[in-house]
Formats: C-alpha cells, sequence, structure tokens
C-alpha cells in the first residue's frame, strides 16, 4: 500500500508551471473493449500509464488477446480472443469492464461475467445492460456469482431507448451492434466526448455508427478491420479539470497543455462566473488564483453539463469561495461521501441528503491524514492537503493510480512538495 505525503501551502497560490495532460481513461477503455470486434491487431497512441488500463489489458488477456502497452503505446491482438468469461476479481474492481460484455457476445456470440466493481459511488445497477441484451435477442442467466448472457441466433437490429442516460450502457451496445445482421438504433444515449471517440475508432475500421455525440445514434452491421495507423485516444478531460481546479485554487500561473478545452465548457464557465482568471488556446489552458473566489451553484449533470467526476475536486474549490455555495449531484447516489473528511479538515459542509450539499467558505483547511475511497475524492483530498496549513498524509494512492497517471510528479512540477511514501 502507498499514501501521499503533501506539504500545504497554507493557502498561499503558488504554483506556477507546465502540465501535460494524458489520453483519456474512459476514451481508451472502451476502444479497448472494442478491438474485441476488431479481429487482428489495433495500435493505440497517446494510452495513459494508469491501473485501470492495465486491468483491461488483463482481462482482455484472460479471453485470449495479446496486449503490450508501453510509453504512450498500446498493441492488442485480437485474433485468438475466443474466451467468453471474463476474470472475476479483476472484472469485480473494475466498473468499465462491464464494456466487454457486448463486445465478447458480438466476436464470441456468449459472455459470463461477476457484477461489475470500480469506484465506490452508491448503487451501481446493470438494469440498462441486461434489457438491452434481451433487446437484441440475447439470453440472460443471472447466478448468485455470476451472469451468462448466451446469443445462439447472433445479435438481432432493433432499437434500445435508454430509460436513464449511461456513458458505459451506450457505448456497449455501440460496439455490441456492429456486430448485429441488422441496424440498431440507440435513444437517449450518452454524448459524452469519449462516446464520440469510440465511435470515430469503430467507423476507422470500416464501422457504420452515426449520430455519436447526439441523443440518437445508429449502428449499421458492417465488417470491421483494424486501422494501419495507430488510433490516437483523446486528452482526459477530466484530468484536465482536476489540474484546473489546482490552479484555481493555489494557482500563480498553471498552464494545461495538451488538453481539449471545448470538452471542459462546463468547468470553465463555472470557474470563470466565480472569478477565476482563465485563458483558453488550441490545445491549453491557463489559469490562477484570483483574490477573491465568487459562490456557486453547482449541478452535475451528463455532457455537456458538468463532470461528476469533478463534483468533489471542485467542492475544495468552493470551500475557498466567499460566501454560500451549493452543489447538487445528479447523477449518482454516494458521491458526496467524502465530505465529511473536509469538514474534519475545516471545511464546513452540511451534507442535506445523499444528492445534496451546502458549503460555506472560505475556510482555512488543517492537515489531515486520510484515505480517499474513490480516484475522483481521492484527487479532490491530495487538493484539499495541497491547500492545507501542514502535512497530510492521503492513503489508497492506488485508487487516484486507477485514473491519474503520476500525479506526485505532476503536482511537483507545479512547485507542490508532494512524495509517494510505502505504508504498511
Ligand atoms: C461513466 C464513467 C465514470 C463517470 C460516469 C458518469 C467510464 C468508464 N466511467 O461511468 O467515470 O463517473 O460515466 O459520467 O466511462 N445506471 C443505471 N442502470 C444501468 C447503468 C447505469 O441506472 O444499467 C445509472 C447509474 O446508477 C448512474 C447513471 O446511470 O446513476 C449514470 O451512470 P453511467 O453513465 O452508467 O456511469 P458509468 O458508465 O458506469
Amino acid at each position: 500500500m502507498e499514501s501521499f505525503v503533501v506539504e500545504g501551502l497554507a493557502g498561499q497560490p503558488r504554483l506556477s508551471g507546465e502540465v501535460s495532460i494524458e489520453g483519456a481513461k474512459n476514451a481508451v477503455l472502451p476502444i479497448m473493449a472494442a478491438t474485441l470486434v476488431v479481429p487482428g491487431e489495433t495500435k493505440l497512441a497517446n494510452v495513459p500509464a494508469i491501473a485501470d488500463v492495465r486491468a483491461m489489458a488483463k482481462l482482455l488477456e484472460g479471453i485470449g488477446a495479446y496486449t503490450t502497452i508501453a510509453e504512450g503505446h498500446a498493441s492488442i491482438r485480437t485474433h485468438d480472443a475466443r474466451g467468453t468469461v471474463l476474470e472475476a476479481d479483476t472484472a469485480k474492481r473494475l466498473r468499465a469492464s462491464v464494456l466487454l460484455t457486448g463486445a465478447s457476445l458480438a466476436r464470441n456470440g456468449s459472455v459470463t461475467f461477476p457484477h461489475p466493481g470500480g469506484c465506490v459511488l452508491g448503487s451501481r445497477p446493470i438494469d440498462l445492460f441486461l434489457s438491452g441484451f434481451g433487446a437484441l435477442g440475447c439470453q440472460v442467466t443471472e447466478q448468485p456469482e455470476a451472469t451468462t448472457v448466451d446469443a445462439p441466433n447472433g445479435i438481432q437490429g432493433g432499437e434500445i431507448f435508454f430509460t436513464t442516460v449511461s456513458v458505459t450502457a451506450t457505448e456497449t451496445f455501440m460496439i455490441m451492434a456492429s456486430a448485429a445482421r441488422s441496424p440498431v438504433t440507440l435513444k437517449n444515449c450518452a454524448m459524452e466526448p469519449e462516446v464520440v471517440a469510440l465511435a470515430e475508432y469503430l467507423n476507422a475500421c470500416g464501422g457504420a455508427v452515426s449520430g455519436a455525440g447526439t441523443p440518437t445514434i445508429t449502428i449499421h452491421p458492417a465488417s470491421l478491420v483494424p486501422h494501419d495507423e495507430p488510433f490516437t485516444i483523446i486528452p482526459d478531460r477530466i484530468e484536465a479539470g482536476s489540474f484546473l481546479m489546482l490552479g484555481a485554487l493555489l494557482g500563480k500561473s498553471v498552464r494545461i497543455t495538451n488538453c481539449e478545452p471545448k470538452h471542459l465548457d462546463a468547468p470553465i464557465a463555472v470557474l470563470s462566473g466565480m472569478g477565476v482568471p482563465i485563458t483558453v488556446r488550441p490545445g491549453v489552458i491557463e489559469v490562477s488564483r484570483p483574490e477573491r473566489l465568487i459562490p456557486a451553484t453547482l449541478r452535475t449533470h451528463e455532457y455537456p453539463g458538468f463532470p461528476t467526476d469533478l463534483q468533489a475536486p471542485m467542492a475544495v474549490v468552493l470551500t475557498q469561495a466567499d460566501g454560500e455555495s451549493s452543489i447538487l449531484e445528479t447523477i449518482f447516489d454516494g458521491r458526496l461521501n467524502y465530505a465529511q473528511e473536509l469538514v474534519r479538515m475545516g471545511a464546513r459542509i452540511d451534507v442535506v441528503n445523499p444528492h445534496k450539499a451546502l458549503i460555506k467558505g472560505p475556510t482555512p483547511l488543517k492537515a489531515r491524514d486520510i484515505d480517499g475511497p474513490d480516484i475522483r475524492a481521492g484527487l479532490a483530498f491530495l487538493l484539499a492537503a495541497a491547500l492545507a496549513d501542514g502535512v497530510s498524509h492521503i492513503g489508497n494512492a492506488h485508487l487516484i493510480d486507477r485514473g491519474y497517471e503520476r500525479i506526485e510528479e505532476k503536482m511537483r512540477s507545479l512547485g507542490l512538495s508532494i512524495e509517494r511514501k510505502a505504508t504498511s
């Protein structure tokens, strides 16, 4: 086990320099899963060195693929990927493992998987997946430890209306539908940039996916073959947004490079409304801490709304706003649990119900030793520790490593004193 030791800046905006953004976790994972429906060798570029990518590679290898990942490049060979059982321990830890269900059904006509895990964000059901499998002619058998889905007559065409907007459900059925016998229309789809990136990958391999980035996506049957050139993963908007929050809190002059500012319209709008000086140029965002942070009303929403993955980091910024701010978390029901730890550091946060919190600021934060419960709350604790007066130990570094590459090196390059330390 490892933790981060952070020497806080006691609120002094001293960070400056440049930080370069990696490829997006939530784009690379569905594309890795989609390589199953593109038999042959897929080459990917701008692949982040994060634990979730290694976990997805392990799951692919478990069903017969060969993967090589080094220095931002990946090669995934799926010629012999004929397995249909997802390795349970890894699949349980990685919510994105669910993306392999549709891919395996499309490639091999069957899949057996445990209930997918991932971050502890409250209940994370899979009803949309199970009903979608049925709609495309598959048979679902649920057992206590695992679920098996079979497509004895192949994947049928048809229409799926998602009763809840879901990123991975949209992606799973985009992947699966490419092997259907007739067109599939998906309605009420997620519109995240990562959904668009997946469509671009499938289309680069000969797919016929249209409408990605809108609520209705249509997939026509196509025979997919790997693209010759490496497919480049889009920049991680959540990593970029996390550094945006760090810059808004403690930046003298922070430059975020290799990012896509257009994917961050909502966070940039909220922070600008709070008085944060932000300059945007193609691929670059510059940010610094203003004299006074104006309170904000934050409401998470599916893209292009404010991302739930930046809600906890944003809460740390709101603790420093001059007055009362509010957060309405509309996507997950367990995503305000981190607030109690910020309160112990000195924040004034009133969690009104599992979806709503009121934050009064500004409050100086005191250093503490705390364990991050998930990727994004862990990152929020690093921000709080950077802001605090004194030395904090933030545990569960492995959870932060699931989504952030070399986070301590990047924060250190901006002038923060942060070290990784082995703990017992
Ligand atoms: C993805 C992201 C995650 C992000 C989330 C919301 C990946 C790998 N992960 O997760 O980082 O926090 O989108 O932007 O891309 N739901 C159902 N039934 C289902 C599936 C989902 O009710 O069968 C609900 C969930 O409980 C949640 C909502 O749909 O309330 C949205 O979740 P979803 O978009 O599915 O999140 P993920 O795709 O798991």
